[in-house]
């Protein structure tokens, strides 16, 4: 009534009613009051950040390092991510790194510098709800390439996908591993990947969160081991995951010289910069951290693998084996609301996943279990979906 009589009604710019809320949240808030539920619907770590690094950042503080930084980072942070990514055998320069408050925080920023209202992002889907949330923001315009679940694989059709990489396409997004789908870029799919967005000026913004989180070898190959200091590329990269950092917001942008001047103001106007302690214990986690990755991998493995085949052997079940991430994201025969099965599961089961059509109608029928948590949780939480979707009306 009120609204009808004020020529300036006191709403949100018009961008924000087309934002979905996360279905995540929408089945944690539900469980308020559900008893001994068992929770793998957030991609986290279930144990606390290492000793070694909340040390660096108690010794920050006591140190008083509690002021105003650059808007790229202090020096001694962005001189170790690049001596930690050479280790890697990452091309990184330390003038082309920008330290931010988190991946999520580094994402808003490259997009921020980068989209304009209208602007073509490309994105595989399932995708993390953030990838596709932040361009819509920002009034850029969102289009899919779905993944499909194959030969116990979830694999894209590369063809497809470079298809939709058209003239005029401003961005693609690219996560791998990638959560929710565990999905690997291969290194030759990079290159072509690569060759097609300097063909057409396309900027390549890969999101490498994970990348450390890979069940082969020391790391994933990233854009950043072949592209040239003047490609249009952005890396996306956080502390959150491997050095299990999540609550300290903690995270960093590789991006090439044309672009500081503008993720320097852009930093400047969002979070002006990171808590200089914060950046301690991110130092601390680069340098001493390698072990701490190595014990996480091993754990994450044996979880992985213990979710592969118990709910692989309940029927109707497609799971397939992710070769990085800490999810399996796994289709259920006859489920066509996801968000319908991860309720009932919840309050049926007291298990709390992630419905997969919070990543896209391409993970509808799917559901979300992050498997970076005890052993014996994940046990309990296998034998209680098994129960659950064997019941008349379980799925
Ligand atoms: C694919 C992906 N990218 C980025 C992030 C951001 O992590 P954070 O903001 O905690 O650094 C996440 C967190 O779940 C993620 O899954």
């Amino acid at each position: 009534m009120m609204d009808q009589m004020m020529p300036y009604p006191a709403v949100a710019r018009a961008a924000m009613e087309g934002l979905d809320g996360s279905l995540i949240r929408t089945i944690f808030a539900e469980s308020a009051g559900v008893p001994d539920v068992i929770p793998l619907w957030f991609g986290e770590p279930d144990v606390v950040t290492p000793d070694f690094i909340r040390e660096a950042a108690k010794q920050g503080l006591d140190a008083g390092r509690t002021f105003y930084n650059s808007n790229f980072g202090i020096d001694e942070l962005r001189a170790a991510i690049t001596t930690y990514q050479a280790g890697l055998g990452r091309k990184a320069r330390f003038d082309g790194v920008c330290v931010t408050a988190s991946g999520v925080n580094a994402i808003m920023l490259a997009c921020q510098a980068l989209l304009d209202p209208g602007d073509r992002v490309v994105l595989p889907e399932p995708f993390w709800p953030n990838l596709g949330g932040i361009p819509r923001v920002l009034g850029a315009k969102v289009a899919t390439v779905k993944l499909r679940l194959q030969d116990a694989a979830w694999t894209i059709d590369l063809e497809e996908l470079l298809a939709a990489l058209t003239p005029g396409t401003r961005m693609v997004m690219l996560n791998a591993p990638a959560n929710p789908t565990g999905w690997m870029l291969s290194r030759a799919d990079q290159e072509v990947l690569l060759a097609h967005c300097r063909r057409l000026g396309i900027w390549i913004l890969a999101d490498d969160v994970y990348e450390r989180v890979v069940f082969d070898g020391r790391a994933a190959p990233t854009f950043l081991d072949i592209a040239e200091a003047d490609d249009r590329l952005v890396s996306i990269n956080s502390f959150s995951k491997s050095w299990a950092m999540t609550g300290w917001r903690l995270g960093w942008i590789n991006a090439p010289a044309t672009l500081m001047t503008a993720l320097g103001k852009i930093s400047e106007f969002n979070t002006s910069c990171t808590p200089p302690f914060v950046q301690l214990a991110g130092i601390a986690a680069l340098q001493q951290g390698e072990p701490f990755i190595a014990g996480t991998m091993s754990r994450y493995r044996a979880m992985r693998d213990l979710a592969c085949a118990r709910l692989g052997a309940i029927p109707g079940v497609s799971i397939p084996v992710p070769g990085g991430a800490m999810y399996s994201f796994f289709a259920v025969e006859g489920c066509t609301d996801s968000l319908a099965l991860a309720r009932s599961l919840l309050h049926g089961a007291h298990v709390g996943l992630a419905p997969g059509r919070a990543f896209g109608e391409a993970g509808e029928g799917c559901m979300r279990l992050c498997f970076a948590v005890a052993e014996d949780r994940l046990e309990a939480a296998c034998e209680r979906i098994a129960h659950h979707l064997d019941r008349p009306g379980g799925r």
